[in-house]
């Protein structure tokens, strides 16, 4: 390879070395008898600073490198007398490989809002807050193959494309090869989807588990980790429709080794960010949210705080003056109920064994006939950030839960069938990224950490 990592010649031991580096122009100032290009490739946060004697170089080469434009720069690196950086290059040979016209390039200087950014998503990423959540988002991503990878875990692909709704919550986008202007119908006038190309109703998935379940009875213990999508029309700074999910599922895991794995992983993930991407985290620290990193090593530090929902209800319920939405034994709890509680335990909570009505058709239901085996994760900044249960085993109970819901029992026969066959105990939950994301960014809106967004009327880029 030609060129060096920007990441790499700032490292004190690049020092007199002859070398090339390669990136954007996010600066370029100077006098007559000298010029300061700084230069960023992506690979860190910081830029190098280039020193460029203005006498060796054309006019009109110089004039045409300003903010945006990409180069090539050749030089000595050497100590950097300027505070702030190990180490500069002393430029001998320059190379413009794509202006970016200062009238119209819209990365100007100045600080840019993070809403205007968002409609220049295809030039974002090159701005420092941008590389540095896109950073953090690559390096979580890659601690959770490593974490599940360590304790033995197999990465499992489940589908895109499925016929059943994993959480029977009907938020689907349909998938068809339909002409939408001459949609076949059968003769009582329902669509035909026998002539579609699956031959069946199709949907994007909202979440993989029910695969995951299979591969967990075969193989132990696995985790998928792929894009899922809701058409729920929540136009919050915590949903979007496509987003990243990991699922774990295990067999023969309780509840409460369930609630042991989720506290694991979290401290691990928060703990590799920390280690590995300081200088991004800092930087994310200091720009916009004073109180992350003090976050974000309290999470590591603490135990998560356990209860289940009945005694959540029992904290919430003689402060309802203070909700928007009164809490009552029975009413699944909102943004301002979780925030309240995670406050009031000064961290992260756990909370078990929700009202059966309010959770999936999947957990295990409880002794009492009342409430099921489920599992919420709630954390300061976000919520919810994890929703899982141990999961109902018994074929009869299941069938019965999904007979009352009045679930299409035809599109999950494959999954009844797990419980007729060698069924066992086993549990998993489901990590939203985006949302481990936003708390490790400390950044204030979901749409701000994942690279091209989709949320309701909104699918640019
Ligand atoms: O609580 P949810 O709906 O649970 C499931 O999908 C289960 N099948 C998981 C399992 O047990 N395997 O979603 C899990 C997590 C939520 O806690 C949240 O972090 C995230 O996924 N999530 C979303 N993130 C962004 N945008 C949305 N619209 C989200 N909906 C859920
Ligand atoms: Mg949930």
């Amino acid at each position: 390879m030609e060129h060096t990592a920007v990441k790499d010649l700032l490292n004190a031991t690049s020092i007199g070395t002859s070398a090339i580096a390669k990136g954007w122009v996010r600066t370029k100032r100077g006098n007559k008898n000298v010029a300061f290009i700084a230069l960023n490739d992506g690979s860190t946060i910081h830029n190098l600073q280039l020193v460029v004697d203005p006498n060796r170089f054309s006019e009109d080469l110089l004039k045409s490198i300003s903010t945006g434009a990409c180069i090539r720069a050749k030089g000595l690196v050497v100590e950097s007398k300027g505070s702030g950086q190990a180490t500069e290059m002393q430029v001998e040979e320059l190379l413009v490989y794509g202006e970016a016209d200062p009238e119209t390039y819209p990365l100007q200087k100045k600080g840019h809002t993070l809403e205007f950014l968002r409609e220049i998503a295809h030039l974002r990423p090159r701005t420092n807050t941008f590389g540095a959540v896109l950073r953090i988002r690559h390096h979580l991503a890659f601690a959770i193959h490593k974490f599940f990878n360590e304790r033995g875990f197999f990465y499992l692909h489940s589908p895109i494309i499925t016929g059943s709704d994993a959480e029977g919550a009907g938020e689907m986008f349909h998938v068809t090869n339909f002409d939408l202007d001459k949609i076949p119908h059968t003769d009582e006038g329902k669509i035909d989807y026998s002539q579609d190309f699956f031959g069946k109703e199709t949907n994007l998935t909202v979440s993989g588990q029910l695969e995951g379940e299979l591969g967990a009875m075969a193989l132990g213990k696995i985790y998928t980790f792929g894009p899922t999508f809701r058409a729920e029309n929540s136009n919050t700074p915590r949903h979007l429709a496509e987003f990243w999910m990991i699922e774990p599922e295990m067999a023969f895991y309780e509840i409460s080794d369930n609630m042991d794995l989720a506290e694991e992983m979290l401290k691990y993930l928060i703990r590799y960010a920390l280690d590995t991407c300081y200088d991004d985290i800092s930087f994310l620290n200091n720009m916009y949210d004073k109180e992350l990193l003090a976050r974000l090593q309290s999470v590591v530090e603490q135990p998560f705080r356990r209860l289940t929902y009945t005694e959540a209800v029992g904290i919430l319920e003689p402060c309802n003056q203070q909700f928007e939405f009164k809490v009552e034994w029975g009413t699944d709890l909102q943004k301002e109920h979780e925030n309240f509680l995670v406050d009031h335990f000064k961290g992260p909570v756990i909370l078990t064994d929700y009202p059966t009505q309010i959770k999936s058709f999947y957990m295990k239901q409880n002794e009492d006939g009342k409430t099921v085996r489920a599992m919420d994760v709630l954390f300061p900044w976000i919520g919810e950030i994890i929703g899982g249960s141990q999961r109902e085993e018994h074929y009869d109970k299941l069938l019965a839960r999904v007979r009352e819901i009045g679930i299409a029992e035809e599109s999950l026969w494959w999954y009844l069938e797990t419980r007729k066959f060698g069924a066992c105990p086993h549990s998993g939950f489901g990590l939203g990224f985006e949302r481990l994301v936003l708390f490790v960014t400390g950044m204030n809106n979901i749409r701000d950490v994942i690279p091209f967004p989709r949320t309701p009327k909104n699918a640019e880029f």
